[in-house]
């Protein structure tokens, strides 16, 4: 863990979908690593976002790694379309693959499909232990810290112990963390273990956008060195 540096993915769920291309030049400029991208069908979630055409349209004009969070129900018969759009990290939910033979179905679509980095996620009340077969088979867990759906929800701090125990457990890939990270919140994810941090509200709604993130990803970096 020692040598990692904090990853920040703005999450464009906060952007202004009337001028994607603008909002994404923007925030890279402003110093993001990736671009996460929320992915929901209406059906897991309740709430509908964009599906491969518009993620295709973001890599278009993205130069820095999309990190696409799947909130659907079915990620494997999307593998190929998402990979063909320019997903970099692809990020299914455990809830709509609920065993390993599930999940390794869904990992295996999305290798066969070309996904660089395969991650899994979990909702706030979903616990984390069953994973633990998968850790040499995902690049990242996702620990979600709000329930999916929407943006600008407040942080839940409970979901910090799932993160503790992936890092007692060994787990060395990343970990990333989603929902109602700012300032204060991102403390204590990156003690925890944590190394990739998703914002939306608090990177889009800043004052200083560049300030923002390059403060996140120092105060990160080095409460990650801390915990
Ligand atoms: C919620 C999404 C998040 C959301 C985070 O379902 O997965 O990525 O955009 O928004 P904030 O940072 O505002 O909580
Ligand atoms: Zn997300």
């Amino acid at each position: 863990m020692t040598d990692r540096t904090a990853l920040i993915s703005p999450s464009l769920l906060s952007c202004d979908f009337a001028e994607i291309a603008r909002d994404v030049a923007m925030i890279e400029e402003a110093g993001a690593d990736w671009l996460h991208v929320d992915v929901m069908d209406a059906h897991f979630v309740p709430n509908l976002t964009i599906g491969p055409p518009v993620v295709k349209a973001i890599s278009r004009v993205a130069s820095v790694p999309l990190d696409v969070h799947l909130m659907i129900s079915e990620p494997a018969r999307y593998a190929e379309q998402f990979a063909k759009a320019g997903a970099y990290v692809l990020t299914f939910h455990w809830e709509v693959a609920p065993s390993l033979e599930e999940a390794r179905e869904v990992i295996s679509a999305f290798r066969e499909a070309g996904i660089e980095k395969v991650g899994i996620s979990v909702k706030p009340d979903t616990p984390i232990e069953p994973l633990e077969a998968l850790f040499d088979e995902v690049d990242l867990i996702l620990v979600m810290s709000v329930f999916p759906g929407f943006g600008g929800q407040a942080f839940m701090g409970e979901v910090l112990d799932k993160v503790r125990w992936l890092r007692t457990q060994g787990y060395q890939g990343w970990i990333e963390m989603d929902g109602g990270i700012n300032g204060e919140t991102i403390v204590d994810c990156a003690e925890a273990g944590t190394d990739v941090f998703v914002a939306g509200s608090a990177i889009f709604g800043a004052a200083d956008i560049p300030g923002t993130i390059s403060q996140f990803r120092s105060t990160a970096t080095e409460r990650m060195h801390v915990g």
